[in-house]
């Protein structure tokens, strides 16, 4: 399946520390998630783990010399910084941060970051006196100035017995500091609100009605918008997942606490996407006590629940804005069901989402979806992953805004 960071191509610096090692599985990591990886390593790093390594990780040549090329190639420093999208260095000793901050280029690695145009990402990892002192911060100043992205290294213990600052983060937010670096910053200055998750509609202390919702798909997409460089407000229902990074978080229980705080934010967004999959109905009267089980049929009298998007959907006829999408969970009919939900709720893109195949809809990773615009343009995707769906729903949304 194809993944978000599928086509890429990474320059991945490595320079002499302990931390290496970590390298080595980041390489894994990238070559699987079908990113071209060229790794050209300092000599220093090349005494801790053989470049043969990272040749068999990446599937391509690893340089490290300034003079490896044969006569007549191209002037390697040149063509690599020139071809690739983005430019990582894990881990970055305090040696080539001097380096970098100082324009020196007197090795392979340090003249192609002088001469590449991409981002560069620093991944500082050292010994916590080492990344403490004023010299190493002076020269992280710096590189900051320049513009480099630089990701603070972790708390913990480190290779050298010390405790403290100086351990390589870990993948997974070694990952999202790369997903942002590539995200194209096309909802920068914009506020996005987006729900996620079920509600839960309560009947006593112990009991409530609610929907197989994880938050996947809302989750995904506050994520994503906020790559972009979004605003993002996410009203949540109860769900498992943790909020990412930046987003500001608003959590509600039932479908009434979504409504009011949908209509107390939705004035300052730009684009308003209901991924949520709120209750229509809530129990009449919620018990005090606890229902206890009697011998007869229980009568549960349910009452309907605010449809808040199509609210949305009427004070968007005077006031134009914000953008409105909607999600369809469907079970059969789903394109006309879509047709009719973006109609009756006035919206300006539907997400139609089948809740029944194996792969999709509820809990899943994937998804499969198909878009409707307002000018009821259709758009069917093939399975994806959930991430790559928040992408493509976005790339949608930027269009509608211009
Ligand atoms: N929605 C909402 N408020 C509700 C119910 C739904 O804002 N009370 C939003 C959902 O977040 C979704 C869209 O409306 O973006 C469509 O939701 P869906 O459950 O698919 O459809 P319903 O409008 O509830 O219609 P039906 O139950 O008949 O399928």
């Amino acid at each position: 399946m194809k993944s978000i960071l599928a086509g890429k191509k990474i320059l991945f610096g490595i320079t002499g520390s302990i931390a290496v090692y970590k390298a080595a599985e980041w390489v894994r990591e990238l070559t699987k998630a079908e990113v071209e990886v060229t790794v050209v390593m300092t000599e220093a790093a090349a005494r801790f783990i053989s470049s043969l390594t990272f040749a068999a990780l990446s599937g391509r040549r690893v340089y490290t010399g300034m003079f490896e090329a044969d006569a007549g190639e191209e002037m390697t420093h040149i063509s690599l910084a020139g071809e690739c999208d983005l430019c990582i260095i894990a881990p970055a000793t305090a040696q080539s941060m001097a380096k970098f901050a100082n324009g020196f280029a007197d090795d392979l690695l340090s003249t192609l970051v002088l001469a590449c145009k991409a981002k560069v990402l620093v991944f500082p990892a050292m010994n916590s006196n080492m990344y403490c002192h004023a010299a190493t911060q002076a020269n992280l100043t710096r590189l900051q100035e320049y513009g480099y992205g630089i990701i603070e290294p972790e708390q913990g213990k480190l290779a050298c017995g010390d405790e403290g600052i100086g351990r390589l983060v870990a993948w997974e937010t070694a990952r999202e500091k790369i997903l942002s670096a590539l995200a194209p910053q096309d909802l920068a200055d914009r506020t996005v609100l987006i729900t996620a998750g079920p509600t839960w509609e309560s009947f006593d202390p112990a009991r409530h009605l609610s929907n197989r919702s994880s938050g996947k798909m809302g989750y995904g997409l506050a994520r994503a918008a906020g790559r972009r460089g979004a605003r993002v407000i996410l009203v949540s229902g109860p769900s498992a997942i943790d909020p990412p990074p930046g987003v500001e978080i608003v959590n509600i229980i039932n479908a009434r606490e979504m409504h009011d705080a949908v209509m107390e934010h939705y004035k300052s967004a730009d684009v308003v996407v209901m991924a949520a999959a709120v209750s229509d109905y809530r129990p009449a009267k919620t018990m005090q006590q606890k229902i206890k089980k009697g011998g007869k049929l229980l009568d549960l009298e349910l009452v309907p629940n605010p449809d808040i998007l199509k609210k949305l959907g009427q004070k968007k006829k005077k006031a134009k804005r914000p953008l409105l999408i909607g999600f369809a969970a469907e079970s059969s009919h789903h394109i006309e069901e879509g047709r009719r939900k973006l109609k009756e709720k006035n919206l300006d893109l539907i997400v139609i989402n089948d809740i029944i195949g194996k792969d999709t809809g509820f809990a899943a990773d994937t998804n499969q979806i198909s878009l409707i615009d307002r000018d009821y343009g259709l758009e069917k995707l093939p399975l994806l992953s959930k991430e790559v769906c928040a992408d493509m729903i976005l790339d949608k949304v930027v269009k509608l805004l211009q």
